[in-house]
């Protein structure tokens, strides 16, 4: 499963990358004005510091607009690695369809149902991003519609990939490689959060208080 950071932070995405396990990055609209900043100067940074896909929301609701929109971003970020999301919404749908056949890879976004994804999948999405966490704030069991959206791509061979999205915590994170989702993106704190284990940092610290007691001129190296 591919790890992608939901943030549009470039301290967190800088460090993040500079582990060696990111795969991507995922923006929306929120987390764009949170940062304050002007959206392309942000999106071009990210494609700057990671090559893996950067998605990049439109905020057009109309097809004609999407698709406009669409394509500006790819010219005036003019990476190859941007993705252009598109909200599951009756006017995306085309929108989907025409950005992606002129080479445009779409993540759908806002997917709730595993029909919407279908439907995303056959307009032929590269992603949809089923939002786990706000199916759980609202008593629905998020990552059923992951299980589900898996099965049917699988039944039908589609090659869109499934980005569990709205990740809250890193037990989303297992169940979205349990399920078979292709990406999980995640905030950073999730991120940091399923890097450490307290039973890690005291077995570690036992090993290097132990390896005091061995002799200088013993220790390999030294
Ligand atoms: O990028 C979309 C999604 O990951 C948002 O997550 O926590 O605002 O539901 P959240």
């Amino acid at each position: 499963m591919k790890i992608f950071l939901d943030t549009a932070n470039i301290d967190e995405i800088r460090e993040a990358h500079s582990w060696g396990i990111l795969d991507g990055v995922t923006t929306n609209p929120s987390l764009v004005a949170k940062e304050g900043k002007d959206f392309l100067d942000v999106v071009r940074q990210i494609c700057a510091i990671v090559p893996g896909p950067v998605s990049a929301e439109v905020v057009a609701t109309t097809t004609d607009d999407m698709i406009r929109e669409g394509r500006e971003i790819m010219r005036k970020i003019g990476a190859p690695n941007v993705v252009i999301k598109i909200p599951m919404i009756r006017e995306g749908l085309r929108a989907i369809r025409t950005l992606s056949s002129e080479g445009i890879r779409v993540n759908t976004t806002l997917i709730f149902s595993s029909p919407q994804a279908l439907l995303a999948a056959k307009a032929g999405a590269a992603y949809v991003s089923p939002f786990i966490g706000r199916l759980d704030d609202i008593s629905h069991v998020g990552m059923d519609i992951v299980r589900d959206i898996r099965v049917i791509f699988d039944n039908y061979e589609f090659k869109c990939g499934i980005l569990a999205a709205s990740i809250r915590n890193p037990l989303h994170v297992v169940d979205a490689a349990r399920a078979g989702a292709d990406v999980a993106t995640m905030p950073f704190g999730v991120l940091e959060a399923i890097i450490r284990h307290p039973l890690t940092d005291v077995g570690l610290k036992k090993f290097l208080k132990d390896w005091e007691k061995l002799p200088q001129q013993m220790r390999a190296g030294s």
